[in-house]
């Protein structure tokens, strides 16, 4: 059943977000918000922030960010309904679900059906390990054996499926179940064309419940025990609809709260692996489970905590294979450990072996940053032939620009020079080439939001702007950083090192989206709002990020109906990316307005107390910017033009964009003054 609207607005409404966070970190009043350590991430300086008035909550450090619902639904782990369901609990609102329509209905019912036979499977698998003859023979010896005792094996609800061809099928029949469901949650296997209801998925083996983050069970791995050459030693679930072999990370839901608490995620290969280290008291741990890591899999992890290690078993083939993906959680902002094993051994055999509090001790020595590890490797590899020295020099290089914070990358580049033994500053050149070719080759692609020091925009700590066009940007548009000349060092600590550089143009454009978005419902006059005046404005420009255009665009479509969309449109938008945009958007005048005031004691006037001028200057400084980009053109075609006429109209018309353009900053600069 769907909750009814109404029952959402109402829980919406009642979940005063300093209550809800409160509930999970002890906040502190500052000024008119409220400040905490992150509970998403490890800090010691408080950097995450309730805003009361908008009813939203943001991270500098980490970037988390959202309302009551989405802290709920991370803080937990649970799915939109179910953090609806905790909230209206919290404040004694009665659910009111709604009728669904009947395509609504049957697509529900699907996943609720695969989610109930999944769990009626599972209970089948456990009660025949523990309760029939063959199970106890042989898949509860095998487990104990393995040395997994009981409380293990109910907590991962271990189990086993019979050696006969239909045992489990039979079964779910007998209860009800249809043949067609069964084979939707991937537990049978019907031919096509055969008369027979068809067979069993798994039979003889032991079985490992995947569950999702909630616990619910969405597939299974079976591992036979009898030596079969012709068998898969193990055996999964299909992708099913609840089941997406890329999103899942074996062990989640029994290692989220230690992982959350211990912020660090160890990762390992397999099932046994987790089970075992849960066993030595390891509990902050999942797997990948086959499947190499992907985006969906790094993204989870991320939702809990920014430090992973990487158990590695094994051989240094696998290994050198599997270096290239780990840029992947490179990219994520994640700080990724590896950890070797001895030959022949992975996580779970060597704790069996050791014990616990040597596989802790091992763990504790033999970690390394990631970068640092590969480095080694490749540098062994290398020996001394200096081809093979500058191919690990740009692979090294290569890692190291796809980590997005700007320090990250400075620590890095000094480590690994020092390794290579070559000029740290040629390796920050060489970063800084390989980071526009990025850009140029991929010019729609935003730059990273989170983490990033390299946006100008992390938070208290990067130190306070100067200069006049900090000034300008906040008496006039006052939009921080992305007011300012691109290259405004003062925001970046380490200024000539910071490489990925939007254009000016680029950051106008987000200046005047984020007019749009932040402000654009407000009443410039009485009757004229700030989305008619600029609309009015920027006729027939079309801006250059897709991204930013489709916003403008949806403007442009509302206002000629007569509609402004307002912010809260963008809050809830169903994609995420425009979500947390907005509230970055909504959360960063204020921020740098506090630290100013804080530093100088100045007053800053409120953007809204200044909006007219903050349009006006805004679509100005648009308006520059796009001049300008059309006189580096023309800068360009001059170099090339082959006749004296062609570049005499080509200077022409250059000088004709100067005087828009210094009209432009006369305007701006009289405004200011
Ligand atoms: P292992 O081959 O070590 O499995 O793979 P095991 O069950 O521990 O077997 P033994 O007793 O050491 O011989 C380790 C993990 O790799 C995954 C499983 O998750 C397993 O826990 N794996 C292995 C597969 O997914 N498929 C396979 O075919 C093999
Ligand atoms: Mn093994």
């Amino acid at each position: 059943m769907r909750i009814n609207p109404e029952t959402v607005e109402r829980i919406k409404h009642a979940a005063d977000i300093v209550e809800v966070v409160g509930d999970f970190v002890s906040l502190k009043k500052k000024g008119a918000n409220y400040s905490a350590c992150c509970p998403f991430h490890n800090e010691k300086t408080p950097s995450f922030n309730v805003n009361p008035v908008r009813q939203i909550y943001k991270c500098f450090g980490c970037g988390a960010a959202g309302d009551s619902i989405k802290f709920v639904m991370d803080i937990d782990g649970i799915g939109y309904g179910e953090a609806l369901r905790y909230l209206a609990g919290k404040y004694n609102i009665e659910i009111e679900e709604e009728e669904l329509t009947d395509e609504e209905t049957i697509r529900q019912n699907a996943r609720e059906s695969l989610y109930i036979i999944l769990n009626f499977a599972k209970n089948y698998y456990q009660h025949q390990l523990h309760d029939s003859e063959e199970g106890q023979a042989i898949g509860l010896s095998y487990f104990r054996e393995r040395g997994f005792t009981n409380e293990i094996r109910r907590k991962f609800e271990l189990g086993y499926s019979l050696d006969v061809w239909d045992a489990f099928t039979k079964e779910a029949l007998e209860k009800g179940y249809s043949a067609e469901i069964l084979e939707k949650a991937g537990l049978l296997i019907h031919k096509e064309g055969s008369q027979s209801a068809g067979y069993d998925r798994f039979r003889g083996r032991v079985i490992f419940p995947i569950h999702n983050i909630a616990g619910k069970t969405i597939a299974f791995g079976a591992r036979i025990l009898k030596s079969d050459k012709n068998q898969p030693k193990y055996l999964n679930s299909p992708e099913t609809e609840v089941y997406h072999k890329s999103e899942v990370l074996y062990g989640i839901y029994q290692a989220k709260n230690a992982i959350r608490q211990l912020e660090h995620c160890y990762l390992v290969e397999g099932y046994t692996d987790v089970i075992s280290l849960h066993q030595a008291g390891i509990e902050n741990v999942v797997a990948s489970s086959g499947t190499s890591l992907t985006v969906e899999q790094i993204r989870l992890i991320g939702r809990f905590t920014p430090n992973v290690t990487i158990l590695y078993d094994g051989d240094m083939a696998g290994i050198k294979a599997a270096l290239r993906g780990l840029d992947l959680v490179l990219e994520e902002g994640l700080n990724v450990n590896v950890v070797l094993f001895p030959d022949n051994e992975d996580p779970d055999s060597y704790v069996r072996r050791v014990g616990a509090e040597a596989f802790k001790a091992h763990l504790k020595k033999a970690s390394k940053d990631f970068i640092t590890f590969k480095t080694e490797i490749l540098l062994q590899d290398a020996g001394n032939d200096p081809f093979r020295l500058a191919a690990v020099i740009q692979e090294v290089v290569n890692s190291i620009v796809k980590i997005p914070d700007a320090i990250k990358r400075q620590v890095f580049f000094h480590r690994t020079s020092e390794m290579m033994r070559v000029d740290e500053q040629m390796l920050i050149t060489e970063g800084n080439k390989l980071l526009r070719k990025q850009q140029t080759a991929k010019p729609a692609e935003r730059p990273a939001r989170q983490n990033n020091a390299g946006s100008g925009f992390s938070g208290p700590g990067t130190g306070v702007p100067d200069g006049p066009n900090d000034l300008d940007a906040i008496f006039s548009d006052g939009f921080g950083p992305f007011a300012g000349e691109p290259d405004a060092g003062a925001f970046s600590p380490e200024p000539p090192a910071e490489p990925i550089q939007r254009s000016k143009l680029h950051y106008q454009e987000e200046a005047f989206v984020r007019l749009l978005v932040v402000h654009g419902a407000r009443e410039l006059e009485p009757t004229i709002t700030v989305c008619q005046y600029v609309l009015g404005q920027i006729e027939g420009i079309e801006l250059r990020d897709p991204v930013y255009n489709h916003l403008l665009t949806l403007f442009r479509e509302n206002y000629n109906r007569n509609q402004v969309l307002p912010t809260d449109y963008f809050l809830n938008h169903h994609e995420a990316d425009i979500r947390s945009m907005t509230i970055e958007w909504l959360t960063q005048k204020h921020e740098l307005s506090e630290l100013w005031k804080e530093k100088y004691e100045i007053y800053v006037p409120f953007e809204t107390d200044v909006l007219d001028r903050t349009a006006f200057n805004n679509i100005l400084r648009l308006k520059k910017a796009f001049i300008e980009e059309k006189m580096k053109v023309c800068l360009q075609q001059a170099a090339t033009a082959q006749t004296e006429e062609e570049q005499h109209a080509i200077m022409t018309e250059f000088m004709f964009y100067k005087g828009i353009s210094m009209a432009a900053a006369k305007e701006l600069g009289s405004v200011i003054g």
